[in-house]
């Protein structure tokens, strides 16, 4: 880290900790597998134990994960555990979201982000392949090369008709079978519900019916190409 101070949200205040554990997933796991990584935010690890339940059934497959926004890692890191025979594509252009350039705090995090989703993911670099940039363009690339997934996760930018066009592009490369989750579908923030995941997400849903079996719906929204 350059001998630079990072302050990190100590592991008791973390929102998981208040939440039950379950079957699939304990404490004492994440916090082995978060030991030594550094995280400045924490918009990840209340939803673990929902993914460790939903994506049980494919822990012991060679599951091949894409991710659309990757920031400090912690999903990612979270994906690579609960699937430990996995590999997963993380897409970003490590440049904040639009909002996260509205607050110097998070502007300041966003340019400092690869370093840290670097420093947070050192150890598993075999089973992953970063590739810095938009989904807009790099999604469309794994596409034309003939790559197939598993598992997407999307949690990029905010905006609406991007969550759509992640939310399309996405879709087309996983296998049947496959689950796609959503994160922030039920985000608060910005002014317009243009500016929000929830339009893009419900936009898409009425698009494809008939060709998913919706597994979890709440904060965030999983489903299963059938
Ligand atoms: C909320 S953060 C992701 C948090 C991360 N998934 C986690 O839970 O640890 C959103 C990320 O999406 C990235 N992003 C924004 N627009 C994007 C795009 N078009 N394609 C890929 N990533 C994007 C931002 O740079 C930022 O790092």
């Amino acid at each position: 880290m350059g001998g630079e101070t990072v302050s990190t949200i100590p592991h008791e205040d973390l929102a998981f900790l208040e939440k039950p554990e379950n079957a699939y997933l304990t404490k004492a796991q994440i916090l082995k597998w978060e030991e030594g990584r550094t995280f400045h935010t924490d918009w990840a690890a209340h939803h673990f134990f929902n993914w460790a339940e939903l994506l049980h059934p494919l822990r012991d497959r060679r599951v091949r994960i894409v991710e659309v926004g990757s920031w400090e890692g912690r999903s990612a890191l979270c994906f690579l555990n609960v699937l430990p025979h996995s590999t997963i594509v993380c897409i970003d252009p490590f440049a904040g979201n639009v909002e996260h350039h509205e607050n110097p705090y998070f502007a300041d995090l966003a340019r400092k982000s690869e370093q840290q989703f670097d420093h947070n993911l050192a150890g598993y670099e075999a089973r992953i392949e970063k590739i810095v940039g938009s989904s807009a363009e790099v999604l469309p690339r794994l596409g034309a090369a003939g790559r197939r997934f598993d598992v997407a996760y999307i949690d990029g930018s905010h905006i609406a008709a991007d969550v759509y066009r992640d939310a399309v592009m996405a879709w087309s490369l996983l296998d049947r079978g496959g689950i796609a989750i959503f994160d922030d579908y039920e985000w608060p923030l910005m002014d317009t519900e243009e500016e929000r995941p929830k339009l893009g997400v419900d936009m898409f849903l009425a698009a494809i019916p008939g060709q998913y079996r919706e597994l979890h719906r709440g904060y965030q929204i999983a489903i299963e190409k059938v």
